[in-house]
Order: structure tokens, then C-alpha cells, then sequence
């Protein structure tokens, strides 16, 4: 990492937007990573689970240094306040194996929501995909009841383009596909 927080000099990140900033994770970041991470009322509708320090440790550092384009692959990056540049949340990214579609999904910590943050993160990060890849669409997908997700999705301009009946840790539910096209 240098000066500039750069993880390389080509490295888009960080990127700042009103409010906050996206930035790599950092194992400095394990604490406030942990803190809302074993939030189950967080997880409820998340692809993650909580894990062990060591664990998260681990990929906090793996993410520090992480190619943030690669098809198939998630990347996992920072929602950080402006103030402090302390963790608020993380966003992850993952390419296509087309390479036509970024999905993203988001959390942030109790203490940081209700002020827009991730609606800010979440049009930041749809700046990044378009700036630094080849990406058509931005893609996100949530649980038809995650009302406070479909906010942040729609807030953010993205238009809802399908559901779907989906089974996810062992039940029924809908889902709902969010898109926002590359701007012409
Ligand atoms: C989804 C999640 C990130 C949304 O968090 P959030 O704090 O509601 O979203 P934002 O940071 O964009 O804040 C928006 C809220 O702040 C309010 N707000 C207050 N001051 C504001 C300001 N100055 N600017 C913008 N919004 C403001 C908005 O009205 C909005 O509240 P509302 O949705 O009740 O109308 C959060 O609920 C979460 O982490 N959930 C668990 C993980 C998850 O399910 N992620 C989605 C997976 S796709």
C-alpha cells in the first residue's frame, strides 16, 4: 500500500464519493469487519456467514491486494466514513464469466446506516465497474423482502428487470434482479 492508500499504481481504489470512500480492506479492519459480520440480523439474506478471526484475517488480507475485475470471481472491498476512513461496510463485486455483468451486494455495520451511505457506496462502486471494466450492466440481486436493500438498489438508479422463485438456504423465496446499464 502506498502513501495514497494504492494497493498498486494502477489501482482504481480508493475512490472517494460524498460521505465516505471505497478502499481495500485492510487486516486493520478485522475488529469493525467482525463486529457486524456476526450480526445474524446482517446475514439473514447475505451469501456469508460469520467466521473465526483467523478466518477473517485471512481474507481481509487476501483482499488487500485483490484484482478487482477477474470473471467469476468476488471482490470484496471497503464502505469507509470520510472522517476516519473507518470501515462502515464492504461491498462485493464480482465479474461475469462473460464478462457482460458486474453483481454487487453491499452491508453496512447497524451504526452506520439510515444516512445514505450505502446508496452513496452503491453508485460509487456502479462509477468504478464502468470507469475500470469492460462491464455492460451492474446487476443486483435481493431477497424480495429486503425492503431496505431494494431502496438502496432503486435510490441508487437501478430498475428492477426480473424475479425469480429461488431457493435459498433450503427455502422458497423471491428474488428480485436490479440492472443498471453502462450510461451511453
Ligand atoms: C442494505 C443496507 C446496506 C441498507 O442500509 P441503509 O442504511 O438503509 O442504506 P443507506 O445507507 O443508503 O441509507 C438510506 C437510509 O438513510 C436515510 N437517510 C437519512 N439521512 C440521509 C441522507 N442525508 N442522505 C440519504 N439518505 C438518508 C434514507 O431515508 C434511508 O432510509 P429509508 O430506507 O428508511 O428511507 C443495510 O440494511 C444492510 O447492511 N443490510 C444487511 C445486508 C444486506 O441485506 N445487504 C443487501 C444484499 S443485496
Amino acid at each position: 500500500m502506498n502513501a495514497q492508500g494504492h494497493a498498486r499504481p494502477s489501482d482504481p481504489l480508493p475512490r472517494r464519493f460524498s460521505g465516505g470512500m471505497l478502499r481495500r480492506l485492510v487486516p486493520g479492519d478485522l475488529a469493525a469487519f467482525q463486529a457486524y459480520r456476526s450480526d445474524p440480523g446482517l446475514a439473514r439474506f447475505q451469501g456469508w456467514t460469520s467466521t473465526s478471526d483467523e478466518e477473517a484475517l485471512a481474507f481481509l488480507t487476501g483482499m488487500q491486494e485483490a484484482a478487482l475485475f477477474v470473471p467469476g470471481t468476488w471482490v470484496q472491498i471497503a464502505i469507509a466514513r470520510d472522517t476516519d476512513h473507518a470501515l462502515a461496510g464492504d461491498l462485493g463485486l464480482c465479474l461475469s464469466d462473460d464478462g457482460r455483468d458486474v453483481e454487487i451486494g453491499f452491508t453496512l455495520s447497524r451504526p452506520a446506516q439510515g444516512r445514505g451511505l450505502a446508496t452513496a457506496a452503491v453508485g460509487a462502486a456502479m462509477a468504478l465497474v464502468f470507469d475500470d471494466s469492460a462491464a455492460e450492466r451492474v446487476v443486483g440481486i435481493t431477497d424480495a423482502r429486503n425492503h431496505a436493500s431494494i431502496r438502496v438498489l432503486e435510490r441508487a438508479g437501478m430498475t428492477r428487470a426480473e424475479t425469480r422463485h429461488v431457493v435459498f438456504r433450503g427455502a422458497p423465496c423471491l428474488e428480485f434482479v436490479y440492472v443498471r446499464a453502462r450510461p451511453r
